[in-house]
């Protein structure tokens, strides 16, 4: 009888709040992660789980960490995972929502911009932001043209200096929007963060990554 040595498991995930979010549902499933990526440089952290191994990685790249194999499991944002499947269709799959990192994409323009108004009137909107897709789309089917600009970061500037009339952006206590004299004037959608799992992984470490996925979602089911 042959006995397969246990595969190691990699998870890819992002500094700050998912990893902040993600920590008690680890805990949860009695995997403590003893480094925290806030103060150390190191970009694989071990857990107490001789198993399994995190990635720390940029939010936006997570989805390409976890489509090439590079790392079995990730979390990511639901705004990260739309836009990264339009470039690279397939390949992920998403079993579970972890209701962690919540917020909602929305549309905000400069305090006093009549935007109503200008698309009523049919106007042209210049609109910044990181999320293109998310934003063409939310425009067409409004049926109001638009020039997107993409920017990596701090798309409130962009309404304060010319560059665009409206962002499309996360916004969750509004007080980014506030400190800039922004307002709201469309929810596009809600967001949370997400499992996401290699496919060729699922079929090969399946057994193993099977009772993980299991433990994210009770550990998860009370953030809902
Ligand atoms: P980055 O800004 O480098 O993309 P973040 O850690 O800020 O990374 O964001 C990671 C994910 O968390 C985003 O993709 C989004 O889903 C969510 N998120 C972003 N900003 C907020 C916020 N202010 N409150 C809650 N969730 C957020
Ligand atoms: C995010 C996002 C908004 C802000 C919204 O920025 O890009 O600017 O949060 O949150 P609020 O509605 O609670 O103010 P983040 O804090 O991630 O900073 P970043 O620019 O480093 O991404
Ligand atoms: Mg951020």
């Amino acid at each position: 009888m042959s006995s397969i040595e246990q595969p190691l498991i990699t998870l890819a995930l992002s500094k700050g709040r998912i990893f902040e979010d993600t920590v008690p549902l680890l805990e949860a499933a009695g995997i403590q992660v003893p480094e925290n990526p806030e103060s150390s440089r190191k970009l694989i952290l071990a857990t107490s789980n001789p198993y399994l191994r995190l990635l720390v990685v940029r939010a936006s790249d997570v989805p390409t960490y976890v489509q090439y194999g590079a790392a079995d499991i990730g979390i990511a944002g639901k705004d990260i995972l739309y836009e990264h499947s339009k470039e690279h269709p397939g390949g992920l799959y998403q079993p579970i929502d972890l209701d962690i990192a919540k917020c909602r994409l929305s549309v905000a323009v400069r305090k006093g911009f009549d935007y109503e108004g200008a698309v009523k009137k049919g106007a042209r909107l210049r609109v910044a932001t990181k999320y293109v897709n998310v934003a063409r789309e939310h425009f067409a089917r409004k049926g109001v043209y638009v020039d997107i600009i993409k920017l990596y970061g701090s798309m409130e500037l962009a309404p304060l200096v010319g560059l665009a009339d409206a962002i499309v952006d996360v916004v969750s206590t509004g007080g980014t929007l506030r400190a800039n004299d922004l307002v709201e004037v469309e929810d596009v959608w809600p967001v949370s963060s997400r499992l996401i799992v290699n496919q060729a992984s699922l079929k090969t470490k399946g057994q193993y990554l099977q009772p993980l996925i299991d433990a994210f979602a009770k550990a998860s089911q009370g953030n809902s």
